[in-house]
Protein backbone atom coordinates (compact mmCIF):
# COMPACT_ATOMS: atom_id res chain seq x y z
CA UNK A 1 0.00 0.00 0.00
CA UNK A 2 1.11 3.82 -0.58
CA UNK A 3 2.68 5.40 2.57
CA UNK A 4 0.17 8.48 3.66
CA UNK A 5 1.80 11.62 4.87
CA UNK A 6 -0.38 13.89 6.88
CA UNK A 7 0.29 17.39 5.49
CA UNK A 8 -0.99 18.94 8.67
CA UNK A 9 1.38 16.81 10.99
CA UNK A 10 4.88 16.91 9.00
CA UNK A 11 4.04 19.21 5.92
CA UNK A 12 8.03 19.74 5.33
CA UNK A 13 8.96 16.25 4.92
CA UNK A 14 5.23 15.51 2.70
CA UNK A 15 6.69 18.50 0.37
CA UNK A 16 10.49 17.02 0.47
CA UNK A 17 9.52 12.92 -0.05
CA UNK A 18 6.75 14.43 -2.63
CA UNK A 19 9.19 16.19 -4.69
CA UNK A 20 12.09 12.63 -4.59
CA UNK A 21 9.13 10.60 -5.71
CA UNK A 22 8.02 13.47 -8.42
CA UNK A 23 11.22 13.29 -9.66
CA UNK A 24 11.61 9.57 -10.33
CA UNK A 25 8.95 10.02 -12.92
CA UNK A 26 6.60 8.53 -10.41
CA UNK A 27 3.09 9.84 -9.44
CA UNK A 28 2.02 11.07 -6.13
CA UNK A 29 -1.39 11.49 -5.20
CA UNK A 30 -1.97 15.55 -3.60
CA UNK A 31 -4.58 17.03 -1.91
CA UNK A 32 -6.39 19.88 -3.49
CA UNK A 33 -9.42 22.03 -2.67
CA UNK A 34 -11.78 19.64 -5.32
CA UNK A 35 -10.58 16.33 -5.26
CA UNK A 36 -7.26 14.28 -4.63
CA UNK A 37 -5.00 14.70 -7.72
CA UNK A 38 -2.53 11.97 -9.20
CA UNK A 39 0.21 14.40 -10.29
CA UNK A 40 3.39 13.39 -12.02
CA UNK A 41 5.65 15.95 -13.49
CA UNK A 42 4.24 17.67 -16.63
CA UNK A 43 7.19 18.10 -18.25
CA UNK A 44 8.60 14.18 -18.52
CA UNK A 45 6.80 11.54 -20.90
CA UNK A 46 7.69 8.84 -18.35
CA UNK A 47 6.07 10.58 -15.36
CA UNK A 48 2.63 11.20 -17.40
CA UNK A 49 2.67 7.68 -19.02
CA UNK A 50 2.51 6.09 -15.43
CA UNK A 51 -0.53 8.34 -14.94
CA UNK A 52 -2.49 6.67 -18.15
CA UNK A 53 -1.25 3.54 -17.22
CA UNK A 54 -1.92 3.49 -12.94
CA UNK A 55 -5.71 4.96 -13.70
CA UNK A 56 -6.17 2.98 -16.52
CA UNK A 57 -7.24 6.34 -18.64
CA UNK A 58 -7.63 6.43 -22.01
CA UNK A 59 -4.77 8.23 -23.59
CA UNK A 60 -7.08 10.56 -25.95
CA UNK A 61 -8.21 12.25 -22.65
CA UNK A 62 -5.83 15.18 -22.03
CA UNK A 63 -4.56 16.25 -18.35
CA UNK A 64 -4.91 19.59 -16.23
CA UNK A 65 -2.08 21.31 -15.51
CA UNK A 66 -1.57 22.44 -12.48
CA UNK A 67 0.81 25.47 -11.72
CA UNK A 68 1.94 27.09 -8.60
CA UNK A 69 1.23 30.75 -9.57
CA UNK A 70 0.29 33.11 -12.83
CA UNK A 71 4.53 33.21 -13.85
CA UNK A 72 4.65 29.25 -13.96
CA UNK A 73 1.59 29.36 -16.00
CA UNK A 74 2.32 32.20 -18.71
CA UNK A 75 6.00 29.87 -19.38
CA UNK A 76 2.89 27.38 -20.95
CA UNK A 77 -0.02 29.02 -22.04
CA UNK A 78 -0.95 32.23 -23.74
CA UNK A 79 -3.89 34.39 -21.84
CA UNK A 80 -6.13 36.37 -24.05
CA UNK A 81 -7.50 39.22 -21.82
CA UNK A 82 -10.39 37.70 -20.65
CA UNK A 83 -8.68 34.64 -19.11
CA UNK A 84 -6.30 36.70 -17.44
CA UNK A 85 -9.49 38.54 -15.59
CA UNK A 86 -10.81 35.36 -14.74
CA UNK A 87 -7.28 33.72 -13.40
CA UNK A 88 -6.41 36.47 -11.53
CA UNK A 89 -10.03 36.62 -9.57
CA UNK A 90 -10.57 33.06 -9.50
CA UNK A 91 -6.78 31.68 -8.91
CA UNK A 92 -6.10 30.15 -6.73
CA UNK A 93 -9.43 28.11 -6.75
CA UNK A 94 -11.50 25.67 -8.83
CA UNK A 95 -11.08 26.82 -12.39
CA UNK A 96 -9.38 25.39 -15.06
CA UNK A 97 -8.69 27.21 -18.29
CA UNK A 98 -8.23 25.80 -21.77
CA UNK A 99 -5.41 28.03 -23.44
CA UNK A 100 -3.18 27.51 -26.19
CA UNK A 101 0.26 26.27 -25.56
CA UNK A 102 3.03 28.41 -25.87
CA UNK A 103 5.95 26.91 -28.66
CA UNK A 104 8.35 27.50 -25.63
CA UNK A 105 6.40 25.31 -23.33
CA UNK A 106 7.95 22.38 -21.70
CA UNK A 107 4.75 20.36 -20.84
CA UNK A 108 5.18 17.23 -22.69
CA UNK A 109 2.45 16.40 -25.60
CA UNK A 110 1.37 13.58 -23.53
CA UNK A 111 -0.15 15.71 -20.79
CA UNK A 112 -2.52 17.29 -23.85
CA UNK A 113 -2.93 14.31 -25.62
CA UNK A 114 -1.40 15.76 -28.51
CA UNK A 115 -4.24 18.90 -28.51
CA UNK A 116 -2.69 22.28 -29.14
CA UNK A 117 -4.16 23.65 -25.70
CA UNK A 118 -3.71 23.08 -22.37
CA UNK A 119 -6.17 22.51 -19.76
CA UNK A 120 -4.24 25.02 -16.50
CA UNK A 121 -4.75 25.60 -12.80
CA UNK A 122 -3.94 26.96 -9.57
CA UNK A 123 -5.11 24.78 -7.17
CA UNK A 124 -5.53 26.33 -3.90
CA UNK A 125 -4.48 24.40 -0.86
CA UNK A 126 -1.36 22.03 -0.05
CA UNK A 127 -0.79 21.07 -3.38
CA UNK A 128 0.07 24.11 -4.38
CA UNK A 129 3.14 24.55 -1.89
CA UNK A 130 4.16 20.83 -3.40
CA UNK A 131 3.78 22.56 -6.92
CA UNK A 132 6.28 25.71 -5.96
CA UNK A 133 8.96 23.47 -4.29
CA UNK A 134 8.74 21.52 -7.41
CA UNK A 135 9.22 24.21 -9.84
CA UNK A 136 7.22 23.06 -13.23
CA UNK A 137 3.98 22.27 -13.49
CA UNK A 138 2.23 19.04 -12.27
CA UNK A 139 -0.48 17.42 -14.61
CA UNK A 140 -3.33 16.01 -12.58
CA UNK A 141 -6.46 13.89 -12.96
CA UNK A 142 -8.46 13.04 -10.21
CA UNK A 143 -6.58 10.11 -8.33
CA UNK A 144 -9.20 7.29 -9.06
CA UNK A 145 -9.46 4.33 -11.91
CA UNK A 146 -10.53 6.22 -14.76
CA UNK A 147 -14.53 6.35 -14.93
CA UNK A 148 -14.96 5.77 -10.80
CA UNK A 149 -16.01 8.32 -8.55
CA UNK A 150 -13.58 10.77 -7.77
CA UNK A 151 -11.41 10.91 -4.37
CA UNK A 152 -12.07 13.40 -1.94
CA UNK A 153 -10.04 12.14 1.06
CA UNK A 154 -6.68 10.12 1.26
CA UNK A 155 -8.50 6.82 2.30
CA UNK A 156 -10.77 6.95 -0.81
CA UNK A 157 -7.22 6.87 -2.93
CA UNK A 158 -5.30 4.16 -0.81
CA UNK A 159 -8.60 1.83 -0.98
CA UNK A 160 -8.49 2.67 -5.21
CA UNK A 161 -4.82 2.88 -6.17
CA UNK A 162 -2.90 2.46 -2.95
CA UNK A 163 -1.65 -0.65 -3.92
CA UNK A 164 -0.03 0.70 -7.12
CA UNK A 165 0.54 3.79 -5.98
CA UNK A 166 3.70 4.65 -3.42
CA UNK A 167 3.00 8.19 -1.82
CA UNK A 168 -0.53 10.16 -0.84
CA UNK A 169 -0.22 13.51 0.80
CA UNK A 170 -3.36 13.73 3.62
CA UNK A 171 -4.59 17.15 4.01
CA UNK A 172 -8.00 16.70 5.31
CA UNK A 173 -11.32 16.05 3.62
CA UNK A 174 -11.27 18.18 0.34
CA UNK A 175 -12.70 21.46 0.93
CA UNK A 176 -15.11 21.50 -2.25
CA UNK A 177 -15.67 18.12 -3.29
CA UNK A 178 -16.13 18.77 -6.82
CA UNK A 179 -14.14 18.60 -9.86
CA UNK A 180 -12.83 22.45 -11.37
CA UNK A 181 -15.00 24.24 -13.71
CA UNK A 182 -13.90 24.11 -16.89
CA UNK A 183 -13.61 27.12 -19.14
CA UNK A 184 -13.13 27.94 -22.66
CA UNK A 185 -12.89 31.50 -24.06
CA UNK A 186 -13.13 31.63 -28.19
CA UNK A 187 -13.47 34.27 -29.63
CA UNK A 188 -14.32 36.61 -26.33
CA UNK A 189 -17.15 34.77 -25.83
CA UNK A 190 -17.08 32.01 -22.48
CA UNK A 191 -17.79 28.25 -23.00
CA UNK A 192 -17.98 26.22 -20.55
CA UNK A 193 -16.72 22.59 -21.10
CA UNK A 194 -17.42 21.56 -17.64
CA UNK A 195 -19.85 22.04 -14.28
CA UNK A 196 -17.60 22.62 -11.50
CA UNK A 197 -16.68 23.56 -7.82
CA UNK A 198 -17.01 27.16 -9.09
CA UNK A 199 -20.68 28.12 -9.57
CA UNK A 200 -20.57 29.49 -13.20
CA UNK A 201 -22.86 32.43 -11.85
CA UNK A 202 -19.78 33.69 -10.48
CA UNK A 203 -17.77 34.02 -13.71
CA UNK A 204 -21.06 35.94 -15.65
CA UNK A 205 -21.18 38.51 -12.15
CA UNK A 206 -17.47 39.00 -12.94
CA UNK A 207 -17.74 38.95 -16.85
CA UNK A 208 -20.93 40.63 -17.05
CA UNK A 209 -21.04 37.45 -20.28
CA UNK A 210 -23.42 34.91 -20.38
CA UNK A 211 -21.19 31.59 -20.24
CA UNK A 212 -22.38 29.30 -23.25
CA UNK A 213 -23.00 25.39 -22.66
CA UNK A 214 -22.96 22.04 -24.65
CA UNK A 215 -26.45 22.52 -26.38
CA UNK A 216 -27.25 18.77 -24.62
CA UNK A 217 -25.15 17.13 -21.92
CA UNK A 218 -23.22 14.66 -23.70
CA UNK A 219 -24.28 15.95 -27.09
CA UNK A 220 -20.82 17.62 -27.78
CA UNK A 221 -17.67 16.22 -25.86
CA UNK A 222 -15.55 19.25 -25.83
CA UNK A 223 -13.57 18.22 -23.46
CA UNK A 224 -12.24 14.50 -24.48
CA UNK A 225 -12.68 13.06 -20.76
CA UNK A 226 -16.73 14.17 -20.97
CA UNK A 227 -17.59 10.86 -21.38
CA UNK A 228 -21.39 9.95 -20.73
CA UNK A 229 -20.99 7.28 -17.99
CA UNK A 230 -18.28 8.56 -15.44
CA UNK A 231 -18.07 8.90 -11.70
CA UNK A 232 -19.56 5.58 -11.48
CA UNK A 233 -20.21 3.92 -8.11
CA UNK A 234 -20.71 -0.19 -8.52
CA UNK A 235 -24.39 0.06 -7.59
CA UNK A 236 -26.93 1.34 -10.31
CA UNK A 237 -27.86 4.82 -10.13
CA UNK A 238 -31.45 6.10 -10.07
CA UNK A 239 -31.77 9.88 -9.52
CA UNK A 240 -34.62 12.16 -9.14
CA UNK A 241 -36.70 9.56 -7.28
CA UNK A 242 -39.73 10.62 -5.46
CA UNK A 243 -39.76 7.44 -3.82
CA UNK A 244 -37.37 4.54 -2.22
CA UNK A 245 -37.63 0.43 -3.14
CA UNK A 246 -36.92 -2.08 -0.44
CA UNK A 247 -33.03 -2.54 -0.32
CA UNK A 248 -31.69 0.55 -2.46
CA UNK A 249 -29.57 2.81 -0.49
CA UNK A 250 -30.87 6.68 -0.71
CA UNK A 251 -29.35 9.92 -0.66
CA UNK A 252 -30.98 12.93 -0.14
CA UNK A 253 -31.15 16.52 -0.21
CA UNK A 254 -32.39 19.61 2.19
CA UNK A 255 -33.53 17.30 5.42
CA UNK A 256 -36.57 16.24 2.23
CA UNK A 257 -38.24 12.40 3.27
CA UNK A 258 -39.10 10.41 0.70
CA UNK A 259 -41.93 7.18 1.01
CA UNK A 260 -40.69 4.52 1.83
CA UNK A 261 -36.92 5.77 2.68
CA UNK A 262 -38.04 3.38 6.05
CA UNK A 263 -36.91 0.07 4.45
CA UNK A 264 -33.95 1.92 2.03
CA UNK A 265 -30.32 -0.03 3.06
CA UNK A 266 -29.14 3.37 4.46
CA UNK A 267 -30.42 7.08 4.43
CA UNK A 268 -28.29 10.02 4.22
CA UNK A 269 -28.54 13.59 3.70
CA UNK A 270 -25.94 15.76 1.29
CA UNK A 271 -26.93 18.53 3.49
CA UNK A 272 -29.91 18.43 5.90
CA UNK A 273 -29.98 22.01 6.09
CA UNK A 274 -29.94 22.49 1.73
CA UNK A 275 -26.68 24.39 1.55
CA UNK A 276 -25.79 22.87 -2.23
CA UNK A 277 -21.58 24.05 -0.93
CA UNK A 278 -21.94 20.96 1.68
CA UNK A 279 -23.59 18.88 -0.35
CA UNK A 280 -21.10 19.07 -3.28
CA UNK A 281 -18.27 18.38 -0.51
CA UNK A 282 -20.30 15.23 1.17
CA UNK A 283 -21.71 14.19 -2.64
CA UNK A 284 -18.37 11.72 -3.52
CA UNK A 285 -18.18 10.35 0.06
CA UNK A 286 -21.68 9.68 0.16
CA UNK A 287 -21.63 7.61 -2.98
CA UNK A 288 -18.48 5.59 -1.86
CA UNK A 289 -20.50 5.11 1.42
CA UNK A 290 -23.70 4.05 -0.15
CA UNK A 291 -21.64 1.66 -2.69
CA UNK A 292 -20.35 -0.15 0.70
CA UNK A 293 -23.81 -0.38 1.98
CA UNK A 294 -24.05 -3.20 -0.56
CA UNK A 295 -27.57 -2.17 -1.91
CA UNK A 296 -27.81 -2.80 -6.15
CA UNK A 297 -28.87 0.48 -6.43
CA UNK A 298 -28.60 3.85 -5.06
CA UNK A 299 -31.35 6.65 -5.34
CA UNK A 300 -30.85 10.47 -5.12
CA UNK A 301 -33.47 12.62 -4.19
CA UNK A 302 -34.03 15.42 -6.20
CA UNK A 303 -30.92 18.42 -5.95
CA UNK A 304 -32.14 21.92 -7.15
CA UNK A 305 -30.24 22.92 -10.53
CA UNK A 306 -29.31 26.83 -9.61
CA UNK A 307 -25.24 27.57 -8.49
CA UNK A 308 -23.22 25.01 -7.30
CA UNK A 309 -26.47 22.25 -8.06
CA UNK A 310 -25.66 22.15 -11.68
CA UNK A 311 -22.42 20.45 -11.24
CA UNK A 312 -23.98 18.03 -8.65
CA UNK A 313 -26.67 17.14 -11.03
CA UNK A 314 -23.86 16.86 -14.24
CA UNK A 315 -21.95 13.72 -11.57
CA UNK A 316 -25.43 12.40 -10.79
CA UNK A 317 -25.93 12.09 -14.42
CA UNK A 318 -22.73 10.47 -15.59
CA UNK A 319 -23.04 7.83 -12.61
CA UNK A 320 -26.72 6.88 -13.91
CA UNK A 321 -25.45 6.70 -17.78
CA UNK A 322 -25.36 2.80 -19.25
CA UNK A 323 -22.55 1.41 -18.71
CA UNK A 324 -19.72 0.39 -21.12
O1 LIG B 1 -10.50 19.66 -9.98
C1 LIG B 1 -9.94 19.13 -10.93
O2 LIG B 1 -9.98 19.60 -12.08
C2 LIG B 1 -9.16 17.83 -10.66
C3 LIG B 1 -8.02 18.17 -9.70
C4 LIG B 1 -7.10 17.00 -9.45
O3 LIG B 1 -7.31 19.29 -10.16
N1 LIG B 1 -8.70 17.25 -11.86
C5 LIG B 1 -9.51 16.65 -12.76
O4 LIG B 1 -8.86 16.07 -13.83
O5 LIG B 1 -10.71 16.62 -12.63
P1 LIG B 1 -9.55 15.04 -14.80
O6 LIG B 1 -8.43 14.48 -15.59
O7 LIG B 1 -10.40 14.09 -14.06
O8 LIG B 1 -10.41 15.93 -15.76
C6 LIG B 1 -9.76 16.76 -16.70
C7 LIG B 1 -10.75 17.24 -17.74
C8 LIG B 1 -11.08 16.17 -18.74
O9 LIG B 1 -12.48 16.23 -19.02
C9 LIG B 1 -10.25 16.58 -19.96
O10 LIG B 1 -10.79 16.11 -21.14
C10 LIG B 1 -10.29 18.07 -19.85
O11 LIG B 1 -10.14 18.32 -18.48
N2 LIG B 1 -9.15 18.71 -20.54
C11 LIG B 1 -7.84 18.70 -20.19
N3 LIG B 1 -7.09 19.36 -21.10
C12 LIG B 1 -7.95 19.80 -22.05
C13 LIG B 1 -7.79 20.55 -23.27
N4 LIG B 1 -6.60 20.96 -23.68
N5 LIG B 1 -8.90 20.83 -23.98
C14 LIG B 1 -10.13 20.42 -23.57
N6 LIG B 1 -10.33 19.71 -22.44
C15 LIG B 1 -9.26 19.40 -21.68
MG1 LIG C 1 -11.59 12.47 -13.11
Amino acid sequence: MAEIIDTRIEPERAIETACAVLSDAEPVAIPTETVYGLAADATTSDAISRIYEMKGRPRFNPLICHVSDLAMAEAHVTFDPLSRRLAEAFWPGPLTLILPQRHESTVHTLASAGLDTLGIRMPDGFSRRVIARFGRPLAAPSANTSGKISPTSAAHVQGDLGPRLKLILDAGPAAIGLESTIVKVDKGALRLLRPGGLDAAEIEALTGLAIERPETAGATIEAPGMLASHYAPRAAVRINADDVRRGEALIRFGGKALPGEGDAAIVMDLSPTGSLREAAANLFDYMKKADVSGAATIAFGPIPSEGLGEAIIDRLQRAAAPRS
